[in-house]
């Protein structure tokens, strides 16, 4: 965190003097300061514009170059900031991916982080994952995407191919969630080969899909609302109606998977659909039925 802080401070030329685990929250607001500058390509004018939402979005900080946008969150929400803020990066360079994955991050994708103060267990977190999905899914549908799909528990696809990956994480202080970081990841306008070798048979981006250059600030806005709106949903505890739409976008139920399991001996099986708390519900070729919460699951058709 610290360095990401450094960097950040260095590259806009402010150089701090001294920086230490003791004083780093003394320039989180120099660092709010430098997300409402103007950056080059993204225009919090224009994503602010039209947007209709009450909490997500209203607050955005927007910048050329972070390590993380979520590492960046989490520092900005030790350091009083508002619930829904969203901090947002033109690119990283050093974002994170699931499982410990590095993130390819380069100048026109979308990298966002939102900054929740949800009032719920931490059992309940994941969903907030598959709500999200389910945001991106519909803010993509808007955009002329005929059939983005969800691969569980976080992976967007078309045609089989990833095009987005979310990542939440937790702050907790005495056992209970204090704040939700999600961070999300659109490879929007990349060409394939913007990507490195080993992802560019397995991950699409919105330019290559739609054969044109999408509107990042738009589809930025769009993605807001949907959000806020699945949130709502999710903090009135409707989970069924997220789990609904979840079901309706799935890419995993039907598909054979191999579960993978830190630790344990992985398995094969059939996806026959998710719980109420978000697990992947497989039945394996014995026929008993197991729930996977966490962990790789791996499709084989
Ligand atoms: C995955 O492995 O599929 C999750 C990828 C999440 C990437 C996004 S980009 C914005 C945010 N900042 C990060 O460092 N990671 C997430």
């Amino acid at each position: 965190m610290k360095n990401e802080i450094i960097n950040l401070l260095k590259k806009e030329g402010k150089i701090p003097n001294e920086i230490n685990d003791a004083n780093i929250n003394e320039f989180a607001d120099l660092i709010k300061e430098i997300g409402k500058r103007k950056t080059q390509h993204l225009k919090a004018s224009e994503i602010s514009k039209e947007l209709n939402t009450r909490l997500i979005g209203k607050d955005l900080y927007i910048f050329n170059e972070v390590g993380s946008t979520n590492t960046l969150a989490k520092y900005l929400s030790e350091n009083d900031i508002e619930n829904g803020s969203i901090i947002i990066s033109e690119k990283q360079n050093a974002a994170r991916g699931r499982s410990g994955k590095s993130w390819e991050s380069p100048l026109g994708g979308i990298w966002l982080s939102i900054i929740l103060n949800p009032n719920v267990d931490s059992s309940k977190i994941h969903l907030i994952t598959l709500a999200t999905g389910v945001a991106v899914a519909k803010s993509l549908k808007r955009i002329g995407i005929e059939n983005p799909e969800i691969k569980w528990p976080n992976d967007i696809m078309i045609n089989g191919k990833k095009v987005c990956g979310i990542l939440t994480e937790a702050i907790t202080k005495f056992n209970s969630i204090k704040i939700v970081i999600v961070g999300v990841g659109i490879d929007a306008n990349l060409s394939i080969e913007d990507l490195p070798e080993e992802l560019q048979n397995t991950t699409t981006t919105l330019e290559n899909e739609l054969e044109k250059k999408v509107d990042e600030n738009k589809l930025i806005r769009i993605f807001l609302e949907e959000f806020e709106r699945i949130y709502e949903i999710y903090s009135h505890e409707k989970y069924e109606e997220i789990l609904k739409d979840w079901r309706k976008s799935s890419y995993s139920i039907g598909k054979i998977v191999e579960v993978k399991k830190p630790k344990n001996k992985s398995y094969d099986g059939y996806v026959v659909g998710i719980s109420k708390d978000g697990g992947l519900i497989i039945e394996k070729y014995d026929g008993t039925l197991e729930k996977v919460i966490s962990g790789e699951c791996i499709i084989k058709n």
